[in-house]
């Protein structure tokens, strides 16, 4: 009797190798694995050692070393369908009836699997062939190593029915390769034909790193970008990740996995050391993808591209995990500067700039609020009152009932302060949930709060957020100088990389234009003003450039102007700095005064009492400005 693998897999899912082998033997924890008295040999000092993650047990004085069958075979005697039979009762799955037809399917799927398997080589082998060349060409031009393209096992379809006349030759049956969709069924009595042809391949592994199914890049330009197997027998693209094999362990042993968007996006920040990435497959994250996930990490950072389609896929994953949170798990968003996705951000940023996003990870709760907020309006009784709504229905969908208590009060909470008749002016319906600057950097590291618990915005503030440790100012004259002074001066740039890096600003465009400029001075710190006008110009900037570098700017500044001396410029920066930053601190200082009134806990006296500080400190600093 045989029994097909994913049933097995789902087995070893279910059960890991300590839960099964700790019931005949006293495990105790050692780092990642478990030791314990070997039941195989008779031993005094433990040399058993049980790894849940590698899905292994190993014995160093006896060298028995298997897995959970092997484990309930030797230690209770029994066949290897037996042992199964025994396990699948235990994890709760009802044995698969073994039908002769049944046999057969087994016998089916592992022919395809064999065929899928000599495409992913045959791919492979074309990538170094000169036919090749091009897609060779490509993958470098993407900054992938040759180590990188070996992992994931990258390729090329050559043109024409290459694969189907190979295939052929070596005696694969056609219908295998059409089942397996390595072909495709001709048209009106035509042949049938390669279904991926001259294009970069993209082997997708199932769980156990056996490729499946492929997506294939073209080139060029062309449509589709990325044309994806359909589903196979082997192949369910809601049930599977990209890149999930490779990034199990990494992700086990980080405690975190990051789903990004895209083929690329996996490779490329595996290649920049986060091998702890996986991608849906062209799809928004399905039930089941999100239940992959939650058994590796409790709260999988969701990566999505900054652009709407991430927002969005962003929202439509927040909504799919609300209904099945369960206490301690969750999902968290790492948002992404406008228009970069993970490989752009990495490329240009290096590995720090993707570290900086994942720091600023913001929790499910959090997006949530945000999304609400930007979707409704809340500048009249009637329409809080709408909102207020909208917000109890959406926790309302929390299935599980701590989960949906914490929710209630920690929204509750945001609630009242938006009573505040003056408070909720500054919120119309047309904010993005990414917040006013583009969500980043409001969160201190690990996506907690450093800060006071929420308070209202003050009218004209940029949202419904704020931290105490950065300067979230509406501002824009001085956040205007702060730029005009470093794209006509970069020169100031080491003096002022630090500051400028650790806050954001109020305006969104500014503050994308902040982490553009800081993001290319990361690869090219000598640049010179026009290069970098230049480049900003050439990622969209023009317009803000323009209004930035302008006699509205210099009315107030005259050392942001481009002949002001560079001594000129640095005090200048400074002073504005200081200011800004004041202005920042004052400002939330009065809204944690205000809702301390309100609301007089120990956060919010302690939150008061660290921005107090903290406003002392720049008061100190300002004067020593002042002295210069
Ligand atoms: P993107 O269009 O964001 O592409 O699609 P990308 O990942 O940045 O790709 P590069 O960097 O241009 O190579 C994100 C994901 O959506 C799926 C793929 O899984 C892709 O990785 N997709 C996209 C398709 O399946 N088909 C398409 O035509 C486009
Ligand atoms: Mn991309």
């Amino acid at each position: 009797m045989s029994f097909n693998d994913e049933f097995l897999d789902e087995i070893r899912t279910r059960l890991p190798v300590s839960s099964v082998v700790g019931r005949r033997v006293k495990l105790i924890r050692r780092g990642r694995e478990y030791v314990g008295l070997s039941p195989f040999s008779n031993e005094k000092t433990p040399s058993f050692t049980v790894n849940d993650q590698k899905g292994f047990y190993h014995c160093f004085s006896s060298g028995e070393h298997g897995d959970i069958f092997t484990f309930v075979m030797k230690t209770q005697n029994l066949s290897f369908p037996e042992a199964v039979e025994r396990l699948a009762e235990d994890a709760g799955l009802e044995m698969p009836r073994r039908s002769p037809e049944e046999s057969e399917e087994a016998a089916r799927l592992a022919k395809l699997r064999e065929a899928v398997e000599a495409a992913c080589h045959f791919f492979q082998r074309a990538l170094e062939k000169p036919e090749g060349r091009a897609a060779a060409d490509y993958l470098r031009s993407r900054g992938l190593s040759a180590e990188t393209i070996k992992q994931f096992r990258l390729g090329y379809a050559p043109a024409g029915n290459a694969l189907k006349k190979e295939f052929t030759q070596r005696g694969i049956p056609e219908d295998v390769m059409l089942e397996a969709r390595l072909i495709s069924e001709g048209r009106d009595g035509r042949e049938s034909f390669d279904f991926f042809r001259d294009r970069v391949m993209f082997p997708i592994l199932d769980a156990r790193g056996r490729p499946i199914a492929f997506g294939g890049r073209v080139m060029g330009d062309g449509e589709p970008k990325y044309l994806n197997s359909p589903d196979t027998p082997l192949f369910h693209k809601g049930r599977l990740l990209y890149g999930l094999s490779l990034a199990r362990s990494a992700a086990l042993d980080k405690k975190q996995i990051i789903v990004c968007e895209g083929y690329m996006d996996v490779i490329a920040l595996a290649q920049a050391g986060f091998a702890n990435a996986v991608a849906p497959l062209g799809t928004a994250l399905t039930e089941h993808q999100l239940d992959l996930l939650w058994k590796i990490v409790p709260e999988p950072v969701m990566c999505f591209d900054g652009d709407k389609a991430g927002q969005r896929a962003a929202a439509r994953a927040a909504s799919l995990a609300l209904p099945r949170l369960k206490p301690g798990h969750s999902l968290q968003f790492a948002l992404l500067p406008g228009g970069q996705d993970p490989d752009d951000l990495v490329r240009h940023g290096g590995p720090k700039a993707f570290e900086t996003i994942l720091a600023e990870a913001l929790p499910l709760s959090e997006v949530t609020w945000r999304e609400l907020t930007a979707t409704h309006a809340t500048d009249t009784p009637e329409r809080r009152a709408g909102f207020e709504r909208a917000v109890f229905e959406r926790v309302s969908t929390i299935a599980d009932v701590s989960v949906r208590d914490q929710y209630r009060t920690l929204f509750k909470s945001r609630l009242d302060a938006l009573r505040d008749p003056g408070a909720a002016a500054g919120r119309g319906r047309t904010g993005s949930w990414q917040g006013a600057s583009a969500g980043r950097g409001r969160f201190a590291k690990g996506g907690r709060f450093r800060g006071p618990n929420w308070s209202a915005p003050a009218p004209g503030a940029p949202g419904v957020l704020a931290r105490s440790t950065s300067a979230v100012a509406a501002d824009p004259t001085r956040e205007r100088i702060l730029m005009a002074v470093l794209i006509n001066h970069p020169g100031v740039l080491g003096h002022v990389e630090d500051r400028l890096g650790a806050i954001n600003f109020a305006d969104s465009r500014l503050d994308s234009l902040r982490q553009t400029a800081l993001m290319h001075f990361a690869q090219q710190p000598d640049i010179d003003s026009q290069s970098l006008k230049a480049h900003l110009a050439g990622q969209g900037f023009g317009r803000e450039l323009d209004s930035l570098l302008s006699a509205d700017t210099y009315i107030h500044a005259a050392f942001a102007k481009p002949d002001a001396s560079p001594e000129a410029a640095t005090r200048g920066w400074d002073h504005t700095f200081t200011t800004y930053q004041r202005a920042g601190l004052e400002r939330e200082l009065r809204r944690a005064q205000d809702e301390l009134e309100r609301n007089p806990t120990e956060a919010a006296f302690a939150a008061y009492q660290s921005l107090a500080e903290q406003l002392g400190r720049a008061g100190d600093d300002a004067d020593a400005d002042g002295a210069h």
